[in-house]
């Protein structure tokens, strides 16, 4: 369900996870039996603590770390681990999803095309969300321990019960606007996704942008705004008839 989000498994990447790290570090060493003097090992306890050990152990190589045998593999990335731990986090921009899957990732990382995902884009005039069957195309083939991650457990569970996952709407126009995604990337020279929604590859999660295009006038604008939509009609000679956009 999607009300029930698991719990995410906190990375070491604040200062407070660092400490928390640390201490479950020093708990599981009290109960290891042998280990060398002075040398008190971090022991990781699931993969993508181990790539946070690693990292803190580049920065200082006399740190000891231990890595169990089963989370010792480069699966789920350190950049997934990253990401998925952004896209749960209140504090970056964007609404916090079912699942905290990231464009950065996806889009950004791995070069998954925009349309690969939103395949009515250009034919219709919505963009509409990937399928659940569509994630797991790519999911279903990666190995169990991606399971840790928190969003990857959620897909899964959806996909065992059937369920579309409910994302929340990010961008939305009142009623009475009429836009059409597919008009937009079949004029000449198509109007491109970061025209309107910036670099969604770099984010996350995706948000509403500012329209800096209006800062010149002092007047910043949130995009979906009218005045927004005319700026760029009349720049590109589109139609400005009222009755382009209202019915
Ligand atoms: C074309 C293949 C592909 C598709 C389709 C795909 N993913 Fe992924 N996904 C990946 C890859 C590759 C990774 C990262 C692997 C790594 O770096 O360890 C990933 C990582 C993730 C992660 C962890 C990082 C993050 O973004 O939080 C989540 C969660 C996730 N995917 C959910 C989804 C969901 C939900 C969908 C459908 C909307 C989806 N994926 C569709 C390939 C895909
Ligand atoms: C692997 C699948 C996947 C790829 C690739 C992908 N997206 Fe998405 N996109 C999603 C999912 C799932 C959501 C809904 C969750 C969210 O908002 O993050 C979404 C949401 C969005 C939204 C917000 C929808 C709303 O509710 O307003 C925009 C805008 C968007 N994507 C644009 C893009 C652009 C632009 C690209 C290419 C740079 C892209 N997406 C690539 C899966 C994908
Ligand atoms: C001319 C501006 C513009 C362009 C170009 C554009 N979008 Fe959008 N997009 C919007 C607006 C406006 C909405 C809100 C639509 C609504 O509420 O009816 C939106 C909504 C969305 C949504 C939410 C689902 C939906 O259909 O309402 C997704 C996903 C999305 N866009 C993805 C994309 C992708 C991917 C591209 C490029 C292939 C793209 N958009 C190109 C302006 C644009
Ligand atoms: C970044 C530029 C840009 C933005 C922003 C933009 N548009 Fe457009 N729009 C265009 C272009 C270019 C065309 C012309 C397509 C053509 O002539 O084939 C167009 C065409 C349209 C059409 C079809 C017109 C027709 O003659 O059938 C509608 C409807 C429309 N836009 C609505 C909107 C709405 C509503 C918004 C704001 C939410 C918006 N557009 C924002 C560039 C933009
Ligand atoms: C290119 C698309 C576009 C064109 C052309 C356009 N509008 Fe709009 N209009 C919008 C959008 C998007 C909104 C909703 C966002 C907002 O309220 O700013 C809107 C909102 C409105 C509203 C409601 C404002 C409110 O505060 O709720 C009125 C009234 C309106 N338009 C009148 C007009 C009139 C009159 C014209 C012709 C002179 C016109 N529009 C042409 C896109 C357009």
């Amino acid at each position: 369900m999607t009300t029930n989000r698991p719990r995410c498994s906190h990375l070491p990447t604040t200062a407070a996870g660092i400490a928390a790290l640390l201490v479950a570090g020093f708990a599981a060493l009290l109960l290891a039996s042998a280990v060398a003097a002075g040398a008190e090992p971090l022991v990781a306890t699931s993969v993508c603590e181990a790539h946070e050990l690693r990292a803190l152990q580049e920065k200082d190589p006399d740190l000891a770390i231990q890595i169990p045998k089963e989370f010792d593999t480069p699966w789920p990335s350190r950049d997934a681990c990253l990401s998925h731990e952004a896209a749960l986090d209140e504090d970056t921009p964007g609404l916090v999803q079912p699942i905290p899957f990231s464009h950065k990732h996806h889009a950004g990382k791995f070069k998954i095309d925009c349309q690969y995902c939103h395949s009515g884009t250009d034919e219709s005039a919505i963009a509409g969300v990937p399928s659940v069957e569509l994630c797991m195309g790519c999911h279903s083939q990666f190995p169990a321990s991606y399971d840790e991650l928190s969003g990857i457990r959620t897909l899964k569970e959806h996909w065992e019960n059937q369920e579309p996952i409910e994302w929340l709407q990010v961008h939305r126009l009142p009623e009475h606007v009429q836009f059409r995604h597919n008009r937009h990337l079949q004029a000449d020279p198509p109007v491109e996704c970061k025209e309107c929604h910036g670099l969604v590859e770099e984010y996350d999660k995706v948000f509403v942008l500012e329209d800096t295009k209006w800062w010149p006038w002092g007047l910043p604008t949130r995009t979906l705004e009218m005045g927004w939509c005319i700026q760029c009609h009349r720049e590109k000679k589109a139609s400005q008839d009222c009755y382009t956009c209202h019915y």
